[in-house]
């Protein structure tokens, strides 16, 4: 077991299995860059503050820069013994430098850290996931681009409605992906790190903090510049809430609705039945048993992964309800839903922009199913209220007998002659039928 950042006050080792329950490094060291950057900040703020000399506080920095840059470069292995992250960090230090490092942890606390280090990466997987929105953007207008004046069925019930262009159903998409995108850049705007909560009360370092805060820049990477940060307000709140997370939860939840929407709707314009669309083999599978079947199992897995996403956002919000003001253990288990969305749905966008890209429109079928008259009886109708002048009731009514009659009769509108379509309106004709019904 590796060394613990507290135990001065226990007699007793800590049980085996409890040990193993409650450490939390198998997941949280994915906050290592952000918590080496809260310790950056510190190191700074104690030689503010005095208690570093100036060459113990170069001499942590560079030891803490060297960690980072492991991170970095994905050469950070973490040993599996370490309670958490900061204790994991801590070690490292104290295994570089020695004694030193036992200045390291000074007046702050792992509750001050592990908030900073949510939000931080919040920040920056936001930041990336509207990064990963843009192939899609370009993949969906490749699409429409793909069939300019092409209609389809649409739908409402999933009955059949009335005949749209192709590309405002890519569209439709396109606006709902959109703001996606920007809730995710407005989330990350309002994203303020803040530092010098302590256990929950504040320290006395606020000044010093105060000093070194413009200097965080100095360690931040590309994906991570542009973060604000700010000494801490109500140090309460900050080591106590995490509204942040059920936020981008819920922001990563939207997406996943959409996607999931988007999903649905090309399953079943896949099926035989429809057989509207053909899919990207390459993202398909088949059967071991049926030797005919491709199956659209990318579009099933993201249709299925919502359970998933929704889940973990119910999970922040039953884990936080209840929680007596300020921090409490509990909290350490929003890390696994947090980490899962975000990998989830970056994941989806990956994969979902090249999928749109193989999409193929079935222009045939499609076009024999625009033959059906019931797609442009609005068109009809309209056509009545607008040239005609007839009030939109009697239109509607108009209309829903002649399609009426055809049904029962089996026959077409478009064939049905001069006299027969007076009967249903003075107004109607076969040339003015041929007109509207194409
Ligand atoms: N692992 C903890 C968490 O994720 C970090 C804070 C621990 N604080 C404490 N007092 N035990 O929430």
């Amino acid at each position: 077991m590796a060394k613990k950042l507290w135990g001065g006050r226990f007699k007793k080792e800590i049980d085996k299995d409890f040990f193993e329950f409650q450490k939390s490094i198998q997941y949280d060291y994915r906050l290592a860059r952000f918590d080496i950057i809260h310790s950056l900040l510190h190191v700074i703020a104690l030689e503010n503050a005095k208690i570093l000399s100036r060459p113990e506080s170069v001499k942590l920095s560079l030891v803490l820069q060297e960690i980072l840059q492991e991170v970095r470069e994905d050469k950070f292995h973490h040993s599996s013994d370490s309670e958490d992250i900061h204790t994991e960090i801590q070690n490292r230090v104290e295994k570089k430098v020695g004694k030193l490092a036992q200045k390291l942890h000074t007046l702050r606390s792992r509750n001050d850290q592990i908030a900073f280090d949510e939000k931080f990466y919040c920040f920056r997987e936001a930041r990336n996931i509207v990064k990963l929105f843009t192939n899609l953007f370009y993949s969906l207008i490749h699409l429409k681009n793909s069939y300019k004046n092409i209609s389809i069925v649409g739908y409402t019930h999933t009955q059949r409605a009335q005949n749209v262009i192709f590309s405002d159903y890519v569209d439709a998409f396109f606006y709902m992906f959109k703001r996606d995108a920007d809730r995710l850049m407005e989330f990350s705007e309002k994203i303020v790190l803040c530092i010098g909560s302590g256990a929950f009360r504040g320290t006395s370092l606020t000044q010093e903090y105060d000093k070194a805060i413009e200097k965080i820049v100095r360690y931040l990477d590309k994906d991570e510049v542009g973060v604000k940060i700010n000494i801490v307000e109500n140090s309460l709140e900050h080591v106590s809430d995490r509204d942040f997370i059920i936020e981008f939860l819920s922001a990563l939840s939207i997406i996943q609705m959409h996607l999931s929407r988007f999903a649905e709707d090309m399953i079943l314009f896949s099926t035989q039945e429809f057989n509207f669309v053909d899919l990207p083999e390459e993202f398909c599978t088949g059967s071991s048993l049926m030797p005919h079947k491709k199956n659209p199992d990318f579009l099933e897995l993201v249709r299925g992964y919502t359970g998933r996403i929704y889940g973990n956002l119910m999970a922040l919000l039953t884990i936080m309800k209840g929680l007596p003001l300020t921090y409490n253990r509990d909290m350490q288990l929003d890390k696994e839903p947090l980490f899962s969305s975000v990998d989830i749905v970056k994941d989806e966008l990956k994969i979902m922009a090249r999928f749109i890209k193989g999409i193929k429109l079935n222009e045939k079928v499609i076009k024999k199913a625009l033959e059906d008259e019931s797609l442009y009886t609005v068109d009809l109708a309209e056509y009545l209220v607008k040239e005609k002048k007839v009030p939109f009731a009697q239109a509607h009514e108009i209309t829903g007998k002649l399609i009426r009659y055809a049904e029962d009769n089996r026959c077409k509108i478009k064939d049905m002659d001069d006299s027969l379509l007076k009967g249903f309106s003075i107004h109607l004709n076969q040339k003015i039928i041929k007109e509207v019904f194409t």
